[in-house]
């Protein structure tokens, strides 16, 4: 290990908005100039091509009928778009609108629209400005150029304007967009949110719904630290309410945070300056990756601050250069002895080795035919759908004020299924929405996804209410796993409430089914977080008076998807009770989070890729052997446990495993680790599990350098499931490394036959080992 440690280097700069925000200069992207070639505008659909198609849409000019205008009709349901591709990822500022002038024929504006973007490796985000709202009001009449600004601004390659009506009316519009290149940071991801304190909320507010995890599962996207506007207030004014600090208070981090910083190629880093308030900071460690993987110990730059620094009451910059270090992502720990710690911005100076590209000179916007036949293709390509399980998870919020029914309160049903022609799928559209009285613009600050036009192909389930529409779905948005199908409320009511007897007749099996303890929290101390899931916490606990557990919670209490996990996984595991490899439910607090066995050394994928040098097959062997034991046994007691990974195995101090998080299968199945029936028709058992336990062996096996099918993308594993299930020939499986008996190998292979009837029961993997 031969960490560098460049000592105590920080320059406080004493002044006011000293940090270099990325330079742009706004101009126009080039929709009027021609910069922008007529095969980078596209549309969702168009009324004439020739006349109105997308490439007419450029602002202040009078190209054939003078607009671009969509096929049908605007309403609060449509999802007609005017696509841009910048084919580099820009920061744009503006976006520009103008309505169908025509030389005088022209009638036809856009009043209000929506924006949606995208950028290297996100699928499409709908924007959403400091404030939260959606809609952006547009023109007046049809030819007065409005132009609204983007704060924050738009990270992204791809944009979409998105026009909008409460009315059904025709609508036209010309557009220009405002920005420059964008070579900095393109995602972020923190393991410990932001905290709030009392009315003060320093989580990350307007942190990017891009639905975009990493590895383990840790929301990526762009927010405060990097949206340009470094806060010169304290973050306690009741001024800098809107949106300026992220502030992690020492009770949550235990004094340490941790921020990966992405970009989109390798960059040459001169430094790092971190806008702060008031705080000190003990120290920081900057550690780089090129290849997204690895991290060598020997590229740490280490640096803390002078001890002496009066800056207790105001913002200040924390400069750590950064010695021309090289790589694509950086990973930035902050140590903190204070209570609290504060960032406003974030902002790396970089160079990258490849020369910026020239600009290609304008090109004639008259449009030939062979342009137009690009913009046919382009919505073409936009309008497939098949095959394609696309789901939105929808958090609604929603406050009880009778803390005692909350639980069951929040459990009520609000996502169904439906399925797209014959091959099957999942949307899911929330079925409970409130209706406020307001109308469907009021779900405007909600994350929701008009319909197209060309739905018709959708056979839409007569449960879904009229205000939220569903997009065609398409490969970007692909999100796995389907919905919860089963009653939860039966769940809940058999197993949370102690009167558990009453019901308990409807499970197959009840014979593990324990009584589960109830503990007050004020009888629990908690402590740092060690693990998340997607909507779930967990955090060291030390019950009064006890030993050290584990606590489970829900991120957001609002949130009824994380409390039916929560709750679906107490069931669980009251069914399976007690056994050596499975991580023990101990009892649940008033609030139904769950307190769980500690176990010492975390998940197993953690701790593989950690150790220093390869491990010894026998220890492989019997984690092996340990997580088939456990899953022998829930195949006997008829558990299916829905979603076994690397991640879901946990390593004691006696270097023994034990599963955890059994869910059922109704909870965040991973893709990646799913049988193909999994994953095309929703179906999970026995020997799906088998199947996610041989990826799980498999991935272990390479020591969790590796995810399972690392070289497909989310779409060619669903498109590699359907091709498994058909028989077809073209088809990829996971392959073991022979460091295992021959008998066990055997099996191992069989584990992912695509007729789940030929893959072995648990029982005998487990003996083969
Ligand atoms: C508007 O005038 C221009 C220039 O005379 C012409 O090229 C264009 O076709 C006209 N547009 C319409 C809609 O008449
Ligand atoms: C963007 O990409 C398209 C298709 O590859 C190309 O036709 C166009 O010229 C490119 N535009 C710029 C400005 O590079
Ligand atoms: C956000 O958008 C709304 C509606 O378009 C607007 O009234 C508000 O000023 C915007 N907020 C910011 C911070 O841009
Ligand atoms: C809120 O944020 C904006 C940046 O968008 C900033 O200009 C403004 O000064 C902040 N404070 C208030 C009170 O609006
Ligand atoms: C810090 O600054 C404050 C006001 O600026 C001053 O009153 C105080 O004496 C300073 N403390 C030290 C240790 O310099
Ligand atoms: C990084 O940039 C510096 C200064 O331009 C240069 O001297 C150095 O060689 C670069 N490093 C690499 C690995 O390209």
């Amino acid at each position: 290990m031969q960490s560098v440690y460049s000592v105590l280097l920080v320059s406080w700069i004493s002044c006011v908005q000293t940090l270099r925000i990325e330079q742009c200069n706004d101009e126009a992207l080039g929709m009027e100039n021609g910069l922008i070639s007529d095969s980078q505008i596209t549309s969702s659909s168009t009324f004439d091509k020739q006349s109105v198609g997308p490439q007419n849409a450029r602002l202040h000019t009078e190209f054939a009928s003078g607009a671009w205008c969509p096929k049908s009709q605007i309403n609060s349901k449509s999802y007609e778009y005017l696509q841009i591709n910048l084919n580099q990822t820009h920061l744009i500022t503006a976006v520009e609108t103008q309505g169908r002038y025509g030389n005088g024929t022209g009638r036809e504006f856009a009043s209000e629209y929506m924006i949606d973007y995208m950028r290297t490796g996100s699928q499409w985000i709908r924007y959403r400005n400091r404030t939260g709202h959606v809609m952006m009001s547009g023109n007046f009449d049809t030819t007065t150029p409005v132009i609204r600004e983007f704060d924050p601004p738009i990270i992204a390659q791809k944009i979409r304007i998105i026009p909008t009506s409460k009315a059904t009316r025709t609508v036209c519009l010309r557009a220009e967009v405002h920005g420059c290149k964008h070579q900095g940071v393109i995602y972020y991801s923190t393991v410990q949110d932001g905290s709030r304190q009392e009315n003060l909320d320093f989580r990350d507010l307007i942190f990017e719904d891009s639905q975009m995890f990493t590895e383990s599962g840790i929301k990526r996207g762009l927010g405060l630290l990097t949206d340009g506007y470094v806060a010169q207030s304290s973050p306690y004014e009741e001024d800098s309410k809107n949106a300026s600090w992220i502030g992690w208070s020492k009770a949550n981090t235990d004094g340490s945070i941790n921020i990966l910083f992405e970009f989109e190629e390798i960059h040459n880093f001169t430094d790092v300056v971190l806008a702060t308030f008031g705080n000190r900071i003990d120290q920081i460690d900057v550690i780089f990756s090129q290849d997204g993987k690895a991290y060598p110990l020997y590229s740490t730059i280490s640096s803390s601050e002078r001890q002496t620094a009066n800056h207790t009451s105001r913002r200040y910059d924390f400069r750590v250069p950064l010695h021309n270090r090289i790589g694509k992502k950086v990973r930035i720990t902050i140590k903190f002895s204070t209570d609290w710690m504060f960032l406003t911005e974030v902002h790396f100076t970089s160079t990258t080795n490849k020369p910026s590209p020239v600009i290609k000179t304008a090109t004639n916007p008259d449009s030939p035919a062979i342009q137009q036949f690009l913009v046919v293709c382009g919505i073409v390509f936009l309008t497939i759908f098949s095959c394609v399980a696309y789901c939105i998870t929808l958090c609604i919020r929603r406050r009880q004020n009778n803390n005692e029914k909350k639980c069951e309160q929040i459990l009520k049903k609000d996502l169904i299924i439906t399925h797209m022609g014959n091959k099957p799928s999942c949307h899911v559209f929330p079925s409970n929405i409130k209706n406020t009285g307001k109308g469907p613009f009021e779900m405007a600050n909600d994350i929701y996804y008009a319909r197209s036009q060309k739905s018709t192909l959708l056979s839409v389930s007569s449960k879904s209410t009229s205000s939220y529409r569903n997009l065609p779905p398409t490969w970007s948005d692909f999100n796995f796993p389907p919905p919860p199908e089963m009653n939860e409320e039966q769940v809940y009511s058999q197993h949370v409430s102690t009167e558990s007897s009453s019901k308990s007749g409807s499970f197959k099996s009840n014979k593990g089914v324990t009584e589960v303890k109830k503990y007050p929290s004020s009888s629990l101390m908690l402590g740092h977080a060690i693990g998340e899931g997607k909507f779930t916490l967990i955090r060291e606990c030390v019950v009064f008076g006890g030993s050290k557990v584990a606590h489970k919670s829900i991120k957001d209490v609002d949130c009824p998807h994380g409390r039916r996990a929560l709750n679906d996984e107490i069931a669980m595991l009251m069914k399976c009770g007690k056994h050596p490899n499975i991580a023990e439910l101990l009892a649940v607090d008033e609030h139904c989070n769950l307190i769980l066995e500690f176990v010492e050394l975390g998940s197993i994928n953690l701790f593989l890729q950690a150790s220093p040098s390869p491990f010894e097959v026998d220890f492989l062997i019997l984690i092996c052997k340990d997580i088939c034991s456990a899953m022998t046994y829930l195949e006997q007691i008829g558990v299916v446990h829905g979603h076994l990974t690397p991640n879901n195995v946990l390593l004691g101090s006696d270097l023994h495993a034990k599963i955890c998080s059994p869910r059922g299968p109704s909870h965040h199945a991973q893709l990646r680790y799913s049988a193909p029936e999994c994953i095309v028709h929703n179906e999970f058992t026995h020997k799906s599990d088998i199947w996610s336990c041989a990826a799980t062996i498999w991935e272990m096996s390479y020591q969790c350098q590796t995810r399972p099918y690392e070289s497909l993308t989310n779409e060619q594993i669903v498109d590699n499931a359907c091709a498994l299930l058909e028989g077809k020939s073209d088809t990829e499986l996971l392959e073991f490394p022979p460091i295992f008996n021959k008998s066990c190998m055997i099996l191992l292979e069989q584990c992912f036959a695509s007729n789940r009837q030929d893959r072995p029961v648990f029982e005998k993997l487990w003996k083969s080992f």
